[in-house]
């Protein structure tokens, strides 16, 4: 039954009906729904503009479709949208009396409490698990702190680091995503019930009360705005990307590593599959939907902007559209960090492979330059001088720790004994003690700062 249908004549043709229809999709928020409409009621109750006992037999009969709609007694069905759906339901239980909870309220003004309630609980899914994934990195990173590897710009090998620092950059781009999600969570956590339709309602309610009851901070400030905004959909669906794309970033690395030509890691097992073809395969293809899953979650953000671009206020049907995006990314991002976290903690790293890397590549080159300068040479001056050494290297089929004390002095007499030893990825780690750096102490401080956070959040 529709909560409209006074003023028509014939009912809704059945194209449109399909087409007008959320409850499809809007079923997801049913325990939101619900809980919106029991403190809704109880502030009714509270305030006299229904009865005590009107307002507690609703209460306990929503309870009671809430119970019955977790344990599948109760399945969702034939109605508009899920609002519709728990009210005809709750008047098909006790009658008349269901009749009155809708009083002082509208859907527009219950859709976007429920959203809100939503993402909210999104938000809080999101920084548990990501929680989870930081600590994951960085107790892989606490072992790791020796073991060198190159670090890489424009996919080249530019100088020596350490595994753990490459564990612990991660572990800060994800600390910040869990920051950014409880920055965000304030303005998602605002009531907007009370804004009614558009214009807000003359009964004397309590939104504060509500409010509290639903564990908001507060309630928006004009009712215009409180139906209408969905900048915390945006919001969220940009945290969301976010994450994706710094998922999406490691494991891209995780997939190169996994390669033969790298060999960094090997897959677990439990975490890779086979070809139906080629005997030898084992592919990294949960690093690979992983790597891909941003897509969707990028494509929600797109919509939701699309969506409210242009929009007048105050609601319009168009942001029923505001809520497949975020319900499928939530079960992307949650899914996403649980499957890394458990990648991360499981993945095997072979270490000599990448220490053996770490001084490819004459990664050691600007260690070289660094060491004529502080020997007093300036610094553009000896940037030149290394450059001709790795030419020489080159050109002679050579490696800078090969070189001869002799080689190196045949380019300048400020070379002594103690370059053979500087141009060591060791040497070069080691001397990176500056916050930011490599050297192993300074990364064991990296890791117990994000531990910190970690604890803040
Ligand atoms: N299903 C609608 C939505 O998701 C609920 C609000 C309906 N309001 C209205 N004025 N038709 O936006």
């Amino acid at each position: 039954m529709k909560l409209w249908s006074g003023r028509f004549k014939t009912e809704l043709d059945a194209l449109a009906e399909e087409f007008n229809d959320s409850l499809p999709f809007d079923r997801e928020m049913y325990r939101e729904d619900v809980a919106g409409s029991v403190a809704h009621c109880t502030m009714l109750g509270e305030c006299g503009i229904i009865s005590k006992a009107e307002a507690g037999a609703i209460c306990a009969a929503l309870d009671g479709i809430r119970a019955d709609i977790d344990c599948g007694k109760l399945i969702i069905a034939d109605a508009e949208d899920i609002h519709s759906f728990v009210e005809n339901e709750l008047v098909r239980r006790i009658g008349d009396t269901g009749k009155k909870l809708h009083t002082a309220r509208s859907r527009n003004d219950q859709v976007a409490t429920d959203l809100r309630l939503y993402v909210r609980a999104a938000i809080d899914e999101a920084v548990g698990l990501l929680k989870a994934l930081i600590t994951a990195l960085i107790e892989r990173a606490a072992d790791e702190r020796d073991t060198a590897m190159p670090a890489y710009t424009h996919m080249q090998k530019a100088q020596p680091t350490t595994l753990a620092h490459w564990l612990s950059a991660y572990a800060n781009m994800f600390l910040r995503d869990a920051q950014r999600l409880i920055d965000c969570r304030k303005r998602v956590n605002v009531l907007p019930l009370g804004s009614g339709a558009c214009a807000s309602t003359g009964f004397p309610i309590d939104r504060e009360l509500t409010a509290k009851l639903l564990g908001f901070d507060g309630v928006t400030q004009n009712s215009l705005d409180g139906v209408s905004d969905r900048d915390f959909v945006v919001e969220y669906l940009a945290c969301a990307t976010q994450i994706m794309l710094h998922i999406s970033r490691i494991n891209e690395e995780f997939v190169y590593w996994s390669g033969e030509e790298f060999s960094f890691i090997r897959l677990p097992d439990e975490l890779s599959t086979g070809s139906s073809i080629m005997p030898q395969k084992k592919n990294p293809d949960v690093n690979e939907l992983l790597r891909g899953k941003c897509g969707r979650v990028v494509g929600a953000l797109a919509a939701i902007t699309t969506v409210m671009k242009g929009l007048p206020l105050a609601y319009n049907k168009d942001m029923q559209e505001d809520k497949e995006g975020v319900f499928d990314t939530r079960k992307t991002v949650s899914l996403s960090l649980r499957v890394l976290a458990l990648f991360v903690s499981r993945v095997e790293f072979n270490r000599d492979t990448m220490a053996k890397a770490a001084e490819g590549g004459h990664s050691c080159a600007t260690e070289c330059a660094d060491y004529l300068a502080s020997k007093g040479m300036p610094f553009r001056e000896a940037h030149g001088v290394t450059g001709r050494l790795v030419l020489y290297c080159i050109e002679n089929g050579k490696t800078l720790q090969q070189l001869t004390l002799d080689e190196f002095k045949a380019l300048s007499p400020l070379f002594e004994s103690d370059v053979l030893t500087a141009v060591r990825a060791e040497s070069a780690i080691a001397r990176r003690k500056v916050t930011g750096g490599c050297a192993p102490r300074e990364t064991e401080r990296q890791i117990n700062a994000v531990k910190r956070a970690l604890e803040t959040l």
